[in-house]
């Protein structure tokens, strides 16, 4: 444990919005024992709503169905923008740094609240309304944003498709998500060069006829192909439509987005989300977790592809009237120095990355955080998958010059908002631990017969009961939630982490205990490259795993096995690496991929992903227990491989 009482006392500011530890435990305790008190008091002070709820909340924790704030009605635009516009019309609500270090763009909140109302008559116009799904496919840029919230504001369900994501990715989501609309750009930017983003959106419509509008964003002017009756550009659109759009109320309980994410299963499934709790949990935490002052600069690194993205970029801040900071580029680029520049220029006060990019920039050495004094920062986030000691050290020391708290938030795309974290009030780090539960969240340990582990220990960890911004449902899938999530652990929800709990019961995130895997703080289902690899038809079989990566948190190891008779080449390698980038982008590429002639099975036929876990990894010591693999020498084959590479 680190005692920061005695270093420099800049996180010591007055902590407005945070509790001290004592109010922390008794407000906990009433969000357990009184939730209807503890819920009323906090979404009246937190959010307008424009009527009042019947009821707080009901979960049958058998299916994990949940309503929250029955029969209430808000909207997210009008929450987000218009009520500060008396008070805060001015200040700036998005920071848009491009990735040309020259450039960057501050946005007021009644800049933000003419550009939405806009785009929410636009779609309007086209017919867009309540519960029609839209596209966005768009890099980091403000129009970004504006999407997102003029879809909030007329009802519009948005899906965010991550800008790196394949046309094939692409044309999944819009065609599971049934969307009519897309919004993407001309060309997307980074490191100073630009990528074809329209191209690889006309390559992913050709299979897509029901989308009928595509309102394009001219990033840089690069030369695109143009559908006459399909595309419009987005800032024509903009300019013809009026500025008058009353936000629509909306029941708390209609879904805000779908975000589809990784998991077990070869399809990543569409998250879906809710109008009034989700709201209200990312405007708390991000007020409580991040302990957010008026006027502080707020930037997360995460891109809007991402629920971090969507919570801590839009949601979130903007809820709260704060300046939210958007970075076009990529942390390295022109040189390390990028953030560092960044947080002084902007005078970033409150800083939310992801480790892997910790780790990235450490690892190009001292001298890029010699020139920027980064004083503006009193709070430093983490997210994404476990903070390592080392990271965690540099992020203190070098970076935060030990003035600001490290605070590693530990949450999921379907628990729309953190979860598990410090507080900043504490004078007590733990370098890598994610400490304690937000109010309302109830985490338990479970042991590998399913039964609770009380006090110290380390098992799976599972949630007890609901929580206002928890998942509704897998779109188009009407038991996925339920199966998923609900099924592994009766009575509790699956997180499908594992974690332990301390002496002082605080929580260690310990990694994932499925297949999905945690490639730079990024989550991608091993199912899903093994579907990839499989369309090749000279391929019998894939298994795919995660290994560690010093710099990546995990890389993705593939094992492949030919058909009889074809031969394992250099070609079908590239070809193989192709395909995974084609259908999913190119950050899913395995970094290994090991031709193998068959893979360790038991009796029953089911791949021992275990043993190819321990392989991946070189970690050759003890295999475990062998004893019901079908075939032994098929590992000793794969060993044997693995040494020569
Ligand atoms: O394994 C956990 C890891 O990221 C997973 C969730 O990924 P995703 O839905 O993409 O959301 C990422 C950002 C919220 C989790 O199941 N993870 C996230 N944060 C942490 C973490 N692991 C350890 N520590 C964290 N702080």
């Amino acid at each position: 444990m680190l005692d920061i009482s005695a270093y420099p006392a800049a996180h010591k500011v007055s902590l407005a919005a945070v509790p001290s530890d004592a109010d922390y435990q008794r407000l906990y305790r009433q969000s357990i024992d009184d939730p209807h008190t503890f819920w009323s008091e906090q979404a009246q002070a937190a959010l307008n709503w424009s009527r009042p709820w019947k009821q707080i909340n009901a979960f049958d924790s058998a299916t994990g169905h949940t309503l929250w704030f029955m029969g209430a009605q808000l909207n997210v635009s009008h929450n987000c923008i218009d009520r500060h516009l008396d008070l805060r019309g001015e200040h700036t609500a998005i920071i848009w740094e491009s990735d040309d270090p020259e450039e960057s763009l501050r946005i007021s909140y009644r800049q933000l609240h003419r550009y939405v109302c806009r785009l929410a008559n636009a779609l309007k116009a086209r017919g867009i309304g309540k519960g029609d799904r839209v596209c966005i496919y768009l890099p980091m840029v403000p129009e970004a944003l504006y999407a997102m919230l003029a879809c909030s504001r007329i009802g519009a369900v948005h899906t965010v498709v991550f800008n790196e994501s394949s046309a094939e990715a692409l044309r999944d989501r819009l065609l599971d998500a049934d969307c009519h609309t897309l919004i993407t750009a001309d060309e997307s930017v980074a490191a100073g060069k630009h990528h074809p983003l329209k191209l690889q959106a006309d390559q992913a419509l050709l299979e897509c006829p029901a989308v009928k509008t595509v309102l394009v964003v001219e990033r840089t002017g690069g030369r695109i192909d143009w559908v006459a009756g399909r595309d419009y550009w987005f800032h024509e659109v903009l300019r013809l439509a009026p500025e008058d759009c009353p936000a629509e109320p909306m029941n708390a309980e209609d879904p805000l987005f779908i975000l589809y994410t990784s998991g077990s299963t070869g399809k990543p499934k569409g998250v879906v989300h809710s109008t009034g709790g989700y709201l209200l949990q990312t405007a708390m935490t991000f007020k409580t977790v991040f302990d957010y002052h008026e006027d502080e600069v707020f930037w997360c690194t995460a891109d809007i592809g991402w629920i971090t993205g969507q919570s801590y970029i839009v949601y979130g801040p903007l809820a709260n009237g704060a300046t939210t900071l958007i970075y076009e580029g990529i942390p390295d680029y022109p040189n390390a120095e990028r953030y560092w520049q960044i947080v002084d220029r902007h005078q970033v006060n409150i800083l939310y990355t992801a480790p892997t990019i910790l780790r990235s920039l450490m690892r190009e050495g001292p001298r890029f955080l010699q020139e920027s004094a980064r004083t503006s920062l009193r709070i430093l986030g983490s997210v994404g998958e476990p903070i390592d000691p080392e990271a965690w050290e540099w992020y203190f020391n070098a970076v935060g010059l030990q003035r600001c708290p490290i605070i590693d938030t530990w949450w999921q795309t379907e628990t729309g908002a953190i979860m598990l974290s410090p507080s900043v009030s504490s004078q007590q780090l733990k370098p890598g631990c994610a400490m304690q539960p937000f109010y309302g969240v109830q985490p338990v340990l479970l042991d590998d017969d399913g039964e609770e582990i009380h006090g110290p220990g380390a098992g799976a960890l599972v949630i007890k009961g609901s929580w206002p911004s928890q998942l509704r449902a897998l779109h188009g899938d009407t038991e996925g939630m339920t199966t998923r999530y609900f099924q592994p652990h009766p009575g509790y929800y699956f997180t499908g982490d594992g974690a332990r709990r301390d002496a002082d019961g605080d929580w260690w995130l310990t990694g994932r205990i499925d297949d999905v895997i945690t490639l730079s703080s990024q989550r991608l289902g091993a199912a899903e490259i093994e579907s990839a690899l499989l369309l090749h038809p000279n391929i019998a079989e894939a298994a795919v795993v995660g290994y560690p990566d010093p710099d990546k948190g995990q890389g993705i190891y593939a094992f492949v096995t030919p058909m009889n008779g074809v031969s394992a080449d250099e070609d079908l390698h590239q070809e193989l690496l192709t395909l995974v980038s084609t259908q999913i982008g190119r950050f899913a590429r395995p970094a290994w991929l090991q031709f193998a002639p068959a893979l360790p099975k038991t009796r029953s036929g089911k791949i021992m992903r275990r043993l190819l876990r321990k392989i991946a990894s070189n970690d050759l010591g003890s295999l475990g227990d062998i004893s019901t693999l079908a075939d032994p020498e098929v590992v000793q084959a794969l060993i044997e491989a693995r040494l020569n590479t």
